[in-house]
């Protein structure tokens, strides 16, 4: 088990490469049968899985596209609040089948807004395929179809997700000590 320090914090190996390389198999060879057929579209959400769309992507043999888009948060009116915008999506989806592409879901508020957005846009269906999610941090009724790792409520960094940016390069997923 490796150790590493990110800015003020220490961090351990939770989950390793290999294990992280052989779930991904697993993961696309389900999508590569459930969604043959489909031409599926995979959207991955920037920046936290852009690593793990990548090397998802790379395991999908099926006709498919994917494209990468965002979600932005800016302060709105005093009426509005945050107000959380797509953006990137500069193709139609309507009628076609998306595969949200996310690195983790905690409460599952920024999920639930994204599926909200894309509904809009009548695609065919809609459905989540993430690295991590945390169990126990879900406030809404998401459901997320393909998941790599369940991991504890412990914050993690690497494999794409960061602590105030830093840490993305790490090539396994470490947690905090
Ligand atoms: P949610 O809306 O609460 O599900 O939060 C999802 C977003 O929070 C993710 O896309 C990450 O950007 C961020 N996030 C949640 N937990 C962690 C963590 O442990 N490490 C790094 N980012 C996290």
């Amino acid at each position: 088990m490796s150790k590493v320090r990110v800015l003020d914090k220490a961090f351990e190996t939770s989950i390793t490469k290999d294990e992280i390389s052989n779930r991904i198999k697993e993961l696309s060879k389900d999508i590569n049968t459930a969604y043959a057929d489909r031409n599926p579209l995979f959207l991955a959400i920037l920046n936290g899985a852009f690593i793990f769309a990548a090397d998802l992507y790379r395991e999908i043999t099926i006709p498919s596209e994917i494209s990468f888009v965002k979600m932005a948060s800016y302060e709105g009116t005093a009426s509005t609040g945050v107000v959380n915008e797509l953006i990137g999506l500069n193709q139609d989806i309507s009628g076609r089948h998306i595969i949200i592409v996310e690195d983790i879901v905690d409460t599952g508020l920024t999920m639930k807004m994204m599926v909200d957005r894309l509904m809009a846009f009548h695609p065919a269906s809609v459905s989540i395929c993430a690295l991590l999610q945390k169990p126990s941090k879900l406030q809404t009724d998401i459901k997320v179809d393909y998941v790599a790792f369940e991991i504890p409520d412990r914050f993690v960094i690497g494999y794409g997700l960061d602590y105030d940016q830093q840490g993305r390069n790490l090539k396994e997923i470490f947690s905090i000590i």
